[in-house]
């Protein structure tokens, strides 16, 4: 074949696999209704990702592959709304909504009146702008005049199409430059794995999925945006900044039509009582639909009317939010119990006496940990205020101090020894949570194990949740070096195993062995141990021995340990169930390491690079720093010791200055590095 009509068919090839994809993606994320299995899906994005890395002038910025880019590089940008983003009046009972109903109609005059009733969903708004069907730009509600653009994450959420084929968007009836206004959301499910891994890290949780949302839209990587699933639902539809077309729910048939999720849980009403219904049905729906909503909202549906009933001040006279009822109860106490997360983290949890809140029956909340239970000063027998708020576990929030309920007497006390196994349970100090640090503790095997064979670390493909669960549930692995016991016979016991996953399991475990040191380190899940620390411990120490030896004053030696994750490292060594798995782990895999010594030039120092350096690209002035024993970090403060600016040097730069920070060029920095 001739190149030029090679590159044509490789082009078709590849367009056709983007649609494809796009079709997939659409199945899944907006319609929730999948035709191909993920292993199946994964093949068609492996094999765009195999033409696009061979031919990289076709690559366009709407293939599926493109979802995480650069990241925005000086934080977000102001936009102003091409029409303010406003809020909704309130009706917290049945009186409010009527009364509502009623100006509605003394203002519509002879207009017939429709409404469309829509859950009101607990998340942040955000305005998507495409042109040509293209998303150019994707804004946060902000004060709602100007917002920030976060087109960046927006593209990562998987609910938002990239492009829409001229095709889609000829039938919805839409023009091609339009603007789609929803809500991001957090599911449930996405908000508790999100929780648990900041947990592991050491970091606080987020209070409720709607924070969770809202924080993950402004964080500046995209790829850390993509991991955590938000989810969009679009509710308006705007052209040339006025709402299109004539109905409302012509608007949410339209978006729809473009590819847009739409949530099906919506309804034309023709008169406040069928609105009344819905809300009572939705408020049986809540529990079931895995994410949150704080009550429905009501639009008038004709356009027409709607410009006739016009604004307040910042709300309009044509929707309404009808909020439920804050869900809370009171009740007693009757024990306080001790929970053992996957993290090893125990979390005390009051059982109650079984109270009727918001649709359901509770008899456990959650006191989070030993700080939580002296703030709220409650002891066992206490009568508490109990809320179920965007959290999945309700809580306690308060000790109810009054003539009718008596005081409990009994204290609680953290136990001392790890109710599911035994071990020794221990406080860092300075910390909230009391932790098991048996890794065999049979709570936190299924989560260790997830880890040890994450891409990152072991890179086992294959073992994901669904496998793991079934290793743990029947016993095949019990701690992380039975994974290297695993044969055929085991694997085919399992289910949806056959010969050829579980021969591509075993080779995959057996790639594995072959990682260095520093995969091994990190792979124990040692507490405030990452990438970056395993690293370092690896280079200094040069062995598994040479670690597990090391005193706590040794520890602190390498670069990056303090003393909280030396007491860590230094406490995880000592436990015996801990060696004795090391132990094990020795015949399998590499205990040797490369000792490295990293220049002394720049150690303690710390460096924040802006800006298009003339010479070297980020990586390799970071690499180049690290390897002088300076550290990288992304954010001017003022423990910054030096700020390297290239060229198109932004906000970092003025803060640098602002804090009186040292700001040298790439010239400087080869100097200091040599130095
Ligand atoms: S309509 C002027 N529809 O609730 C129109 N808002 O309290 C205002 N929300 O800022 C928005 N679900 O963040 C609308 N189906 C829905 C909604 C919804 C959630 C949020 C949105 C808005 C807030 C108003």
């Amino acid at each position: 074949m001739p190149s030029a009509a090679k590159d044509k068919s490789i082009e078709r090839k590849i367009d056709s696999l983007r649609e494809e994809i796009r079709h997939h993606e659409h199945l899944y994320y907006v319609l929730d209704a999948p035709e191909l299995p993920d292993a199946d899906f994964d093949l068609l994005v492996q094999e765009l990702k195999r033409l696009e890395a061979a031919h990289p002038e076709l690559i366009t910025p709407d293939s599926p592959t493109q979802r995480v880019g650069g990241k925005p590089r000086e934080g977000f940008v102001k936009v102003e709304h091409s029409r303010p983003m406003l809020s909704l009046d309130n009706a917290y009972n049945e009186q409010e909504l009527r009364d509502w109903d009623r100006r509605v109609r003394e203002l519509a005059g002879s207009d017939k009146i429709e409404y469309v009733c829509e859950l009101k969903l607990d998340g942040m708004s955000l305005a998507l702008t495409y042109e040509q069907g293209h998303l150019l730009r994707g804004v946060t509600r902000g004060d709602g005049s100007v917002g920030e653009d976060v087109t960046s994450n927006v593209r990562t959420m998987r609910s938002v199409p990239l492009s829409i084929a001229p095709a889609a968007v000829k039938k919805s009836g839409v023009p091609a430059d339009f603007e789609v206004r929803g809500e991001v959301i957090m599911p449930l499910a996405a908000f508790e794995r999100m929780n648990e891994d900041r947990e592991a890290q050491g970091l606080a949780r987020f209070a409720n999925p709607r924070n969770a949302a809202a924080g993950t839209i402004r964080v500046l990587e995209p790829n850390i945006v993509a991991e955590r699933r938000l989810d969009f639902y679009s509710y308006f539809l705007l052209v040339k900044g006025k709402y299109y077309p004539e109905k409302h729910s012509d608007a949410l048939k339209a978006m729809q039509a473009l590819g847009f999720k739409v949530n099906p849980n919506h309804l034309i009403a023709t008169d406040i009582d069928q609105v009344l219904k819905f809300i009572a049905k939705s408020e049986q729906m809540r529990e079931k639909l895995g994410y949150e909503i704080d009550g429905i909202v009501v639009k008038v549906n004709s356009m027409r009317t709607q410009d006739r009933l016009g604004f307040t001040g910042k709300a309009p006279r044509w929707a309404i939010a009808y909020k439920y009822a804050a869900r809370s109860g009171n009740t007693q106490v009757e024990d306080i119990l001790v929970q053992v997360g996957r993290t090893g983290k125990l979390t005390p949890v009051a059982a109650l006496k079984p109270v009727f809140i918001g649709g359901t029956t509770v008899s456990r909340a959650t006191l989070h940990n030993m700080d939580e239970i002296e703030r709220l000063g409650v002891k066992i027998g206490d009568w508490v205020m109990v809320e179920r708020g965007g959290d999945v576990i309700p809580k306690v929030v308060k000790v109810v101090e009054d003539k009718e309920h008596p005081r409990g007497h009994k204290t609680f006390h953290m136990p001392e020894r790890c109710p599911v196994c035994h071990s020794h349970v221990v406080r860092v100090e300075g910390e909230a949570d009391h932790r098991c640090i048996n890794v065999n503790c049979p709570a936190k095997l299924r989560e260790s194990i997830l880890h040890f064979a994450a891409r990152s670390v072991m890179n086992i493909e294959g073992m994901g949740e669904s496998l793991v669960n079934q290793l743990a549930d029947r016993g095949l692995v019990k701690n992380i070096a039975d994974i290297y016991e695993l044969d055929k016979d085991k694997l085919l016991t399992l289910e949806r195993i056959g010969e050829k996953s579980a021969e591509n399991l075993l080779g995959e475990i057996e790639q594995s062995r072959k990682l260095p040191l520093e995969r091994v380190i990190f792979g124990l899940g040692i507490r405030f141990v990452g990438e970056r620390t395993a690293e370092f411990l690896s280079e200094h120490f040069g062995s598994m021995d040479a670690l597990m030896s090391a005193s706590v004053e040794e520890l602190e030696e390498v670069n990056e340990v303090g003393p909280r994750i030396a007491e860590s490292i230094h406490e995880f060594f000592a436990e015996p169930s801990n060696r004795k798995l090391v132990e094990r782990l020795r015949k399998f895999l590499n205990f040797k390491g490369v000792k490295k010594v990293r220049g002394t030039a720049l150690a303690g120092k710390t460096f924040v690079l802006t800006g298009t350096l003339p010479n070297y690209s980020r990586d390799a002035a970071k690499k180049m720093i690290e390897d002088a024993g300076g550290k990288v970090s992304g954010s001017v403060s003022k423990k910054t010791d030096y700020v390297v600016a290239g060229e198109d040097a932004g906000s970092k730069l003025d803060k640098a200055r602002e804090l009186g920070v040292k700001v040298i060029d790439e010239e400087q920095m080869v100097e200091l590095v040599k130095s």
